[in-house]
C-alpha cells in the first residue's frame, strides 16, 4: 500500500457522483498541453489498438488513429456520451468499486488523463488497469498542476510535480505488473506536461 488513510481523504468528501452530476464541456489544462498529450499518444499508440480511456469526459486527445476499439470510462453519463471517439463507456465511481468489467488483457493501451489526483484507492485501480492490459501494452497516467482541489487526494494536494510524478509511479510498482516507468516532462507556456508511462510485464 503506497497511502496512508490520511493521504486519501478530501476537502470534500461528500459522495463524487454529486459533485459529477453535471456535465462539464471544458478542457481542464491549457492547448500547449493537449496538444503534447496527442503528441505522446501519437508515439505510443497505434492503428488497430484496443484503447480503454480510463476517467474520461466529453473529449479523449486521441490522435486521428483507427483504432479497434475505444472505450471510455467516467462519472457523467452525458459527457461520455458526448465523446465521439468512444465506441462504448460506462460510468463507476472508482473510489466505492475500482475494479473494471473486462476480461484480462483486453486492451493494448490504457490512458488516464488529468484524473489520477481524485483516486482514494489507486493502488487497487491501477491493479486493474495492468490486469486488463495485454502484454506489452502501455499505461499512460498524464497530469499538471490544475485540479478541483476539494476533490483531490492529500496526498496530491501536498506534493509538488515531482512528488507527484513519484506518487505515481509508486501506484504503478505497487502492482507487480509493470516494468519500470518512465516520467515525462514538458514545460509548455503554462500548464506543466507530465506523464507516467509503463508497459505491462510480458
Ligand atoms: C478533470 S476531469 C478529466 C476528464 C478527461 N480525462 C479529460 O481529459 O478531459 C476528471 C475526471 O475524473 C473522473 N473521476 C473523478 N472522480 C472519479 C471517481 N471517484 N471515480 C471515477 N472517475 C472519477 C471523472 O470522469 C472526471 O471527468
Amino acid at each position: 500500500v503506497v497511502l496512508d488513510s490520511q493521504e486519501r481523504r478530501k476537502l470534500d468528501e461528500r459522495d463524487d457522483r454529486t459533485f459529477y452530476d453535471g456535465p462539464r464541456y471544458v478542457t481542464h489544462v491549457d492547448e500547449g498541453f493537449l496538444d503534447r498529450l496527442t503528441d505522446r499518444y501519437a508515439s505510443l499508440l497505434a492503428n488497430g489498438d484496443r484503447v480503454f480511456d480510463a476517467m474520461s469526459s466529453h473529449v479523449s486527445h486521441l490522435p486521428d488513429y483507427e483504432f479497434e476499439r475505444v472505450v471510455g470510462h467516467g462519472m457523467n453519463a452525458e459527457e461520455l456520451a458526448a465523446n465521439p471517439r468512444l465506441d462504448d463507456w460506462f460510468v463507476r465511481n472508482l473510489n466505492e468499486e475500482p475494479e473494471l468489467p473486462f476480461e484480462d488483457g483486453s486492451f493494448d493501451a490504457v490512458l488516464c488523463a488529468v484524473s489520477v489526483q481524485y483516486l482514494q484507492r489507486p493502488e487497487a485501480v491501477f491493479a486493474a488497469f495492468g490486469r486488463v492490459l495485454a502484454p506489452g501494452g502501455v499505461l499512460v497516467v498524464s497530469f499538471s498542476n490544475r485540479m478541483f482541489p476539494t476533490k483531490a487526494i492529500r496526498a496530491w494536494r501536498e506534493r509538488d510535480m515531482d512528488g507527484r510524478a513519484a506518487l505515481v509511479t509508486a501506484y504503478v510498482d505497487s502492482t507487480g505488473l509493470f516494468d519500470e516507468p518512465s516520467v515525462v516532462r514538458e514545460r509548455p507556456e503554462r500548464d506543466p506536461f507530465y506523464a507516467v508511462v509503463a508497459r505491462r510485464r510480458a
